[in-house]
């Protein structure tokens, strides 16, 4: 891919159209941006194809298994249930759980309860009860390609305060998602989610963000949740990458427990919610990979 393919030969990409028809004009504009100072991504993120095709697959099961899990959502399950359920849901549907052994980390979920922010290990003694928030996040390995979207439950009787927190969550990563389109900024999608937390009272987390998926769990970019609309990366088609605000109730503070080493709390001990989806930048606007 170092080398350019002659403008008459066929596109690097595999779509079949010429490379002069095909991302010539998308390199072309890279480069200008790029001459105006402007971040662009690496060549290699933008997926051809035949990857596209692959994590779109990869992301058909991680929707369907959180479609799945939805049904095992419910006062006295343990998140150890949960996660058994995912691992061989996972394994039937063809794939393997990404979170495995991803870097130590020992589950093929991670369930996030109330004041956890995420990356919560599934484990016998915690066990679900009514009233919670709960934040499942799923992530496949099919034929070698990553997929990663999460989702908010509720158990029982939950609070309106939570409520309203779960469903603002979700209208932050929407709107960030809305931003998504091609020659836009990466810090769009940031501005987006921060604002509307912010109006509505919340804050959002800043430490962890969304990242570049598809060929492995975690690429280029990270994406801020909080960023500065026309700032940061230029989204250019082909690019993959989770949107996956985490909105806190309270304050934006976080910590990691220190005896896990992944569970992530806030500070202030409030609730927090995140919903996250893959998204790929299109020639016109975006396509959801994961749900
Ligand atoms: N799905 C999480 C993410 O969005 C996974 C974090 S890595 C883990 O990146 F090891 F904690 F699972
Ligand atoms: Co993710």
């Amino acid at each position: 891919m170092s080398d350019k393919p002659g403008r008459n030969d066929f596109c690097w990409c595999g779509s079949g159209r010429k490379y002069k028809k095909c991302h010539a004009p998308i390199e072309d504009r890279m480069d200008a941006c790029s001459s105006e100072g402007h971040e662009v991504p690496h060549l290699k993120l933008l997926k051809t194809q035949q990857q596209i095709e692959g994590i779109r697959e990869s992301g058909k099961r991680n929707t369907a298994l959180l479609d799945f899990i939805g049904d095992y959502v419910a006062d006295g399950v343990t998140t150890e249930e949960l996660d058994r359920l995912i691992d061989t849901k996972t394994r039937e549907f063809g794939g393997v759980p990404a979170t495995l052994h991803y870097n130590g980390y020992p589950k093929s979920v991670c369930v996030s309860i109330d004041d956890v922010v995420c990356h919560g290990i599934p484990s016998d003694r915690v066990i679900l009860k009514n009233g919670d928030i709960v934040n499942i996040d799923v992530s496949t390995i099919y034929n070698g390609f990553f997929s990663d979207s999460s989702r908010m439950f509720l158990v029982g009787d939950v609070s309106g305060e939570k409520r309203r927190l779960v469903d603002v969550a979700k209208e932050c990563m929407e709107l960030g998602i809305e931003q998504v389109k091609p020659w836009s900024f990466l810090g769009d999608i940031g501005q987006a989610i921060n604002d509307h937390a912010r109006k509505n009272g919340y804050s959002v987390v800043r430490e962890i963000g969304g990242h570049g998926v598809g060929l492995q769990f975690h690429e280029d970019p990270w994406v801020s949740h909080v960023s500065q609309q026309g700032t940061g990366m230029l989204l250019v088609p082909g690019l993959v990458f989770t949107v996956e605000p985490m909105v806190n109730m309270g304050k934006a503070g976080v910590f990691v427990d220190k005896d896990d080493s992944w569970t992530v709390y806030t500070q202030d001990g409030k609730p927090s919610a995140q919903w996250e989806k893959t998204v790929l930048v299109t020639e016109t606007g975006y396509e959801i990979l994961a749900y």
